[in-house]
C-alpha cells in the first residue's frame, strides 16, 4: 500500500527516537512491499525558533492531509521561562485538538526480560497487561486560564458528549480484550468527575451490558496501580489524571522510554460539527518527553517510539501483521538483553543506534512475510 506519514521530530531526544522509528517503518515497508512517503515538519521549540509559533500552519495542513502522524517530543529548558507567552507544549495540545484526537491509548505490558528495570516486585508484574484510554482534547488542559499578580486559575470543563465518546472507545477496546473497564475520577470532590461517573455508568448499562465497569478514585488508583496492577484491563480517565497515571504505569514496564501511545479521533470524520480534522486517522508518539537531561548523547531509549510506529501501522493503516512484526522484533531484542541505559540496571547499556540496529536485524530475520502486497 501507499501511505503518507507526517513526521514531527520536535525537541530534545524527539529527533533521536523518531529517527529510530522511521528506520523501522522503512524496513517494514521494504520487507512487506509498501511505500511510505515520509514528510518531516516542525513542531514545538524547533518550530518556535524557526517561525515564532509552535504549530506552523504548514505543519497542521500536512498533518490533516496525511494518513498518520509520528511525533517525537516537544519542550525543553530553552523555552521554559515561566513568563514565556509561547511554549512548545502549546503546539502539541493544538495539533491534538485540531485533529480531533480525543482518545489517547497508552498500553503497558511489562516484558519479562526487562522486569529487572522495574522498581516493583517481579511477582506483582507477571501477567500485567493494561490499556489506559486517556481523554486528550478536553478538561483542565483546554479550559480558560487567568493570571493576575495575586492569583491564577485553570478551568476544568467536560461535556456529556466528550465523556461519551471516550468511554465508548474504551468499552469497544475492552470488548477485544478482557471486557473489564475501570473508570477513574475524583467524584468525591469534583463536579466534572461526578458527571463523568454518571455518564460512564449509564453507558455501561445501556450500550455495553457485556462490559464490567468499576469506578475508582484517582488517588487510591495511583496506589492500586502499583500494588495490584494485574487487576486492571482497560482504564478510562480524563486528560490530566491519564497523563499522570501513565507515567506511573511506565514504572511497571521499567522506564518511561518503553511506552508508546496512539491518539485517535473518528478517523477523519467531523467530530464536533465544525471544521473537519482532515483525513488523518491518528497521531503516534512515545509517552515520554524531550528528556533534556540526556538529549544529544545518543543514549535515549527508542523502544517507546518504535512501538508507537507499530501502533501507527495497526490503527491508522490497518497493517496488523506488520505491526506485530515490529512488536515481535522488540520482544526478541529485549529477550536478548538489548537494553538502553535506562533499563540496563547496571548491565551493558546499548546506545539508541545499537538498540535500533538490533530491532532492524530482527525485522529481517524474525518476521514472516505471508503474502506480498502492493
Ligand atoms: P521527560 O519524559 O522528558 O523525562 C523524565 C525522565 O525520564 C528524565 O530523566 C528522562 O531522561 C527520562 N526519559 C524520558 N524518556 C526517556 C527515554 N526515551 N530514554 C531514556 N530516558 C528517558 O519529562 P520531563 O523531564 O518532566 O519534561 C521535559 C520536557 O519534555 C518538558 O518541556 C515537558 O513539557 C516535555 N514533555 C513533552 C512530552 C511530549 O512531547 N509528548 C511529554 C512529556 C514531557
Ligand atoms: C504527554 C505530555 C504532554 C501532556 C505535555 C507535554 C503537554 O506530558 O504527552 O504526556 O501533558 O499531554
Ligand atoms: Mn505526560
Amino acid at each position: 500500500m501507499h501511505a503518507d506519514i507526517v513526521v514531527l521530530p520536535g525537541d530534545g531526544i524527539g529527533p533521536e527516537v523518531t529517527a529510530a522509528a522511521v528506520e523501522v517503518l522503512q524496513a517494514v515497508a521494504r520487507r512487506y512491499g509498501h511505500r511510505f512517503a515520509l514528510h518531516t515538519h516542525l513542531i514545538g521549540g524547533a518550530a518556535i525558533d524557526a517561525t515564532g509559533t509552535p504549530l506552523p500552519d504548514d505543519t497542521l495542513a500536512a498533518a490533516r492531509d496525511a494518513d498518520a502522524v509520528l511525533l517525537g517530543a516537544v519542550g525543553g529548558p530553552k523555552w521554559s521561562d515561566p513568563n514565556a507567552t509561547v511554549r512548545p507544549e502549546q503546539g502539541l495540545l493544538a495539533i491534538r485538538k485540531a485533529l480531533g484526537l480525543y482518545a489517547n491509548l497508552r498500553p503497558t505490558r511489562p516484558h519479562n526480560a526487562a522486569i529487572g528495570a522495574s522498581p516493583i516486585k517481579p511477582h506483582l508484574l507477571a501477567g500485567v497487561d493494561l490499556l489506559v484510554v486517556r481523554e486528550l482534547t478536553g478538561g483542565i488542559y483546554f479550559g480558560a486560564r487567568t493570571r493576575s499578580a495575586e492569583a491564577a486559575s485553570d478551568l476544568c470543563t467536560y461535556s456529556v458528549a466528550e465523556i461519551e465518546r471516550v468511554v465508548r472507545r474504551a468499552c469497544l477496546l475492552a470488548r477485544g480484550r478482557r471486557g473489564h473497564v475501570t473508570s477513574v475520577d475524583k467524584a468525591n470532590v469534583l463536579e466534572t468527575s461526578r458527571l463523568w461517573r454518571d455518564v460512564a455508568t449509564r453507558m455501561a448499562r445501556d450500550e455495553f451490558p457485556d462490559i464490567t465497569l468499576d469506578h475508582q478514585l484517582v488517588d487510591s488508583m495511583a496506589m492500586h496501580l502499583l500494588s495490584r496492577p494485574r487487576a486492571f484491563d482497560v482504564i478510562v480517565t480524563e486528560n490530566m489524571f491519564g497523563d499522570i497515571l501513565t507515567d506511573e504505569a511506565s514504572m511497571l514496564a521499567g522506564s518511561l522510554g518503553l511506552l508508546p501511545s496512539a491518539s485517535l479521533g473518528d478517523g477523519g470524520a467531523k467530530t464536533d460539527g465544525s471544521a473537519s480534522p482532515g483525513r488523518v486517522k491518528g497521531l503516534f508518539e512515545p509517552i515520554h518527553g524531550s528528556a533534556p537531561d540526556i538529549a544529544g548523547q545518543g543514549i535515549a531509549n527508542p523502544y517507546g517510539a518504535i512501538l508507537s510506529a507499530a501502533l501507527l501501522l495497526r490503527y491508522s493503516l490497518g497493517l496488523s501483521m506488520e505491526a506485530a512484526c515490529i512488536e515481535q522484533a522488540v520482544d526478541s531484542a529485549l529477550e536478548d538483553g538489548v537494553f538502553s541505559a535506562d533499563i540496563a540496571a547496571g548491565g551493558h547499556a546499548h546506545s539508541t543506534r545499537a538498540v535500533t540496529a538490533a530491532v532492524l536485524e530482527r525485522i529481517e530475520v524474525t518476521c514472516q512475510v505471508t503474502e506480498l502486497r502492493d
